[in-house]
Parts: C-alpha cells; sequence; structure tokens
C-alpha cells in the first residue's frame, strides 16, 4: 500500500531516472515521473509498466503549460496530496559562454531550467500544501553559485542556475508558513549525457540525496547544499 507520494521531474534518464529507481524501492512511495517524449524514455515506460501500483509515468515538457496542467490534473485522480517535488529536469547548452552567448541559448536555458520550474511548482502547489511534511527540492548547481563562480563554467547555465537559486529563496520564504521545506541542491558531477567525463554514478549520487532529502528538517528551509548537505555560497 502505497502512503506517501513523489513528483519527479526530468525522470527518463540521468539524475532522474536513478530517483526514480531508488524511490521504487521504497514501497510506500507512489512516484510521478515525468518524460517529455516516448521515443527517448523506454527504460522509464517499461519501469512503469511492471510497477503499475507505484510508477505514474506523465509526459510534460516543462516549457509547456498545457502539458503541466494534464500532468497536474492525472497526479489530482490518483491523490489531494504530495509529499515531495524534485524539480530535477534541467538542460545545458555545451560552448556557450561569454563572447559567444546567443539571446537564443540563454532564454532556452532560462525556460527550461527557472521559468520550468516556476510553473511546475506553482501547479502542484495546492497538492504540495497537503502534503506530510512537504518537501521540494531544486536541482541546482554550484554553477549557479555568484560568488565562486570560475572561468570555465557555461554561461547560459551558470545564468539560468543563479535565477533559479533566487527562485528557491522566494518558495521557501512564501512556502514556509505552509509548513513547506523547500531547499536548493547542487548534486555533485555527475556522470550523466550533461556530465559525460565526470565520475560519479547517478546511483551514487542518489543513494547520497534520498538520504538528504529524508533529513531535511524546517532549519533546513532555504539553503542552497551540496548532497552531503554542507552549504554553499550564493
Ligand atoms: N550531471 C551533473 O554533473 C550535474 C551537476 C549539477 C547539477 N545538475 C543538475 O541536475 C539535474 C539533472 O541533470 P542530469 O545530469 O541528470 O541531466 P541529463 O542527463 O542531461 O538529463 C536531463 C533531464 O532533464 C530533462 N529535460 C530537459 N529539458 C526539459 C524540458 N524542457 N522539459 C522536461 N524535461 C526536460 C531531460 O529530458 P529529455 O530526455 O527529454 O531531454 C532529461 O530527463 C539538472 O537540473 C542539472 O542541471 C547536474
Amino acid at each position: 500500500v502505497t502512503t506517501r507520494t513523489i513528483f519527479i521531474t526530468g525522470a527518463n534518464r540521468g539524475i532522474g531516472f536513478a530517483l526514480t529507481k531508488a524511490y521504487l524501492n521504497r514501497r510506500e512511495y507512489r512516484i510521478f515521473s515525468s518524460y517529455r517524449s516516448p521515443e527517448s524514455s523506454g527504460q522509464l515506460l517499461s519501469l512503469a509498466d511492471l510497477h503499475p501500483e507505484h510508477l505514474i509515468p506523465l509526459c510534460m515538457d516543462v516549457c509547456d503549460t498545457g502539458q503541466i496542467h494534464e500532468a497536474a490534473a492525472i497526479v489530482r485522480q490518483y491523490t489531494n496530496s504530495l509529499d515531495i517535488l524534485i524539480n530535477n529536469a534541467g538542460m545545458l547548452i555545451q560552448e556557450d559562454n561569454f563572447g559567444d552567448m546567443t539571446a537564443d541559448n540563454l532564454l532556452k536555458t532560462f525556460e527550461t531550467n527557472v521559468s520550468g520550474t516556476l510553473l511546475v511548482t506553482q501547479n502542484l502547489l495546492a497538492l504540495l500544501k497537503n502534503g506530510t511534511d512537504a518537501k521540494i527540492i531544486n536541482m541546482s548547481s554550484e554553477a549557479g553559485s555568484i560568488s565562486t563562480w570560475e572561468k570555465n563554467i557555461i554561461g547560459s547555465y551558470a545564468v539560468s542556475k543563479a535565477a533559479l537559486n533566487m527562485l528557491s529563496k522566494i518558495m521557501s520564504v512564501q512556502l514556509k508558513e505552509k509548513n513547506i521545506i523547500t531547499v536548493t541542491v547542487h548534486p555533485g558531477n555527475i556522470k550523466t549525457d550533461m556530465g559525460p567525463e565526470n565520475d560519479t554514478s547517478p546511483e551514487i549520487c542518489v543513494g547520497e540525496m534520498l538520504e538528504l532529502i529524508d533529513s531535511l528538517k524546517p532549519s533546513d528551509n532555504g539553503r542552497f547544499m551540496r548532497r552531503d548537505k554542507t552549504a554553499l555560497a550564493w
């Protein structure tokens, strides 16, 4: 019997898919995992076929308000509450460095990483307000740390994650009185399509992410942290 609910965006590959598998091992969870295109989401959709009670795949581009509304409506058919939202979907355009940055790349990255997170969260807010110890995890990056930014970090991505950090701060203050904990997390440099040269596997990453999420207390609300819970500078 499922007693807890979680929504994970960008769950067809990378860290989002690893999070989905990890929560699937916790049989008390019903997991709503979103993906964009069925063609590139075979592993998620096959897993959902095997676990129909526990894993509900939802087709949702975080830049498409119609799809966000539809996904939220499907969640409401199953439950009136969400305990955890992981805003994980994100994008990075390589080689988009100052001097050669384009408005197009900047806006595209911003739309997914910032506006997408905003719209998904706002559409799921009524459900989160009914959640038990509700938590919002915004998957950011140390790339969005203004005080530690270094030359080799991609421009548009860094701008978008810095903006996401502010959005996350706003959520944490606005939702505090609703007893929703919001945190901004840098997952580490993880070996996925976004960082193929990194060493740490998504499975190692999410093992520690789950511990972090379990351990969140009201006093953590609004923090920017690594997955081992140490503080990052804004
Ligand atoms: N990997 C790292 O080292 C690292 C470091 C710091 C932070 N992060 C952050 O961690 C999160 C997950 O990263 P990852 O490494 O797992 O990346 P990834 O392997 O590139 O996966 C990105 C995921 O986001 C989805 N996505 C992208 N744009 C979307 C949109 N408009 N609507 C819906 N879904 C969209 C992708 O879906 P499609 O398959 O349809 O494209 C995919 O599921 C991101 O927010 C990233 O910025 C990663």
